[in-house]
């Protein structure tokens, strides 16, 4: 593993609420450096409390949050209900068919819907790119991107920062952030939102992303934001530090994009042979659902001093413990938060 630059904690961010002046949290892309690192220190502490028997903490007694989820989702949805009620607000769940008017008077509609209920914080995961801030635009409380379309889920990426500092830390390295890593991503770049919010993020803080898809799954233009593109993946493992395998998302395919799942599987999916590429220590990733036998063998995705799957889910909760605590403080009026947008 390449060496960690270290920082003291101290002096990262601004104080009150300069370290985190956005009244939304839709994208990783709207957020500077200090900004990440201030919302991953705040989750150190709901990472402790997860860990306890009693796991609660009433900071949000009293609010209202929305969870709308315009399309199907297992663990961010149960994990942000999970870090609502931990923080003692009343979570309320609302599970939309996705719509086929994709945009437009519907989605405002239901904004102006969730606005009249007067919920203190509303959580949005929709098809469409931009819907998020669609929404946003139109309600008074803080709202959370919880994955629109492909362009972003934030809380992902941050939850992944996170569990990756963990396992570093745990290795004995003081990792506050990633400099001198190399990631690669591999996966299905084109549709990921996951990719795109995790590109900016581990590059904010440092690490060097090598991005990997076939040719017809990876974005135009994408170097332009800084990655390194391969389509070779074994020549993309070499040395990497870290590997996050993502989902074919077929969903969002309008037509054929691979040949056969086995075909990708044979020059993209995660082997323990191709996994030898990578640093002997290397960690692997994976955002979930896991196809496993499709991008991921289970020989890797089960390795128990290699794969931080799990962790990801653990800190899933902290992160978004630590953003709606984040979101709702000017609403609660905390002290140096009065200013907050
Ligand atoms: C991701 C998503 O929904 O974008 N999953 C998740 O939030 N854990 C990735 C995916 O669906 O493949």
């Amino acid at each position: 593993m390449a060496s960690m630059q270290t920082q003291p904690s101290a002096a990262r961010y601004p104080a009150g609420a300069l370290a985190f002046p956005h009244r939304d949290l839709i994208g990783i892309g709207q957020l500077q450096r200090h900004e990440i690192l201030f919302l991953l220190d705040e989750a150190e502490q709901w990472v402790v409390l997860n860990r306890q028997t009693n796991k609660r903490e009433d900071l949000l007694g009293g609010l209202t949050i929305i969870n709308a989820f315009f399309e199907n989702s297992t663990r961010t949805l149960l994990s942000f209900e999970i870090a609502g009620k931990r923080l003692g607000a009343d979570v309320v769940n609302m599970h939309a068919a996705q719509s086929s008017v994709k945009k437009g008077e519907t989605l405002i509609d239901t904004a102006i819907t969730l606005n009249a209920m007067r919920a203190d914080a509303i959580v949005i995961r929709h098809g469409s790119s931009g819907a998020t801030q669609l929404i946003a635009d139109k309600v008074d409380c803080p709202v959370l991107n919880a994955g629109d379309g492909q362009h972003e889920h934030p809380t992902q990426a941050l939850l992944d920062a996170l569990a990756l500092r963990h396992s570093l830390q745990e290795r004995g390295e003081k990792a506050t952030d990633f400099t001198g890593l190399k990631i690669v991503i591999c996966g299905d770049i084109k549709h990921s939102r996951v990719a795109r919010s995790n590109l900016l993020c581990l590059q904010a803080l440092g690490a060097t992303v090598r991005l990997c898809a076939p040719p017809a799954l990876m974005p135009d233009g994408i170097e332009a934001m800084g990655a390194e593109v391969f389509h070779d993946f074994d020549r993309a493992l070499q040395g990497a530090d870290v590997v996050m395998m993502l989902r074919l998302q077929s969903e969002r395919m309008n037509g054929q994009f691979i040949p056969s799942e086995r075909e990708y599987h044979h020059l993209y999916g995660l082997t323990r042979k191709r996994f030898e590429n990578a640093a002997a220590d290397a960690l692997v990733m994976h955002p979930g659902p896991m196809n496993r036998g499709v991008e991921i063998d289970s020989e890797v995705a089960d390795m128990i001093d290699r794969s931080i799957i799990t962790r990801q889910v653990e800190m899933g909760v902290a992160i978004r413990m630590a953003a709606l605590d984040v979101l709702t403080r000017r609403t609660r009026g905390v002290d140096g938060w009065e200013n907050a947008r």
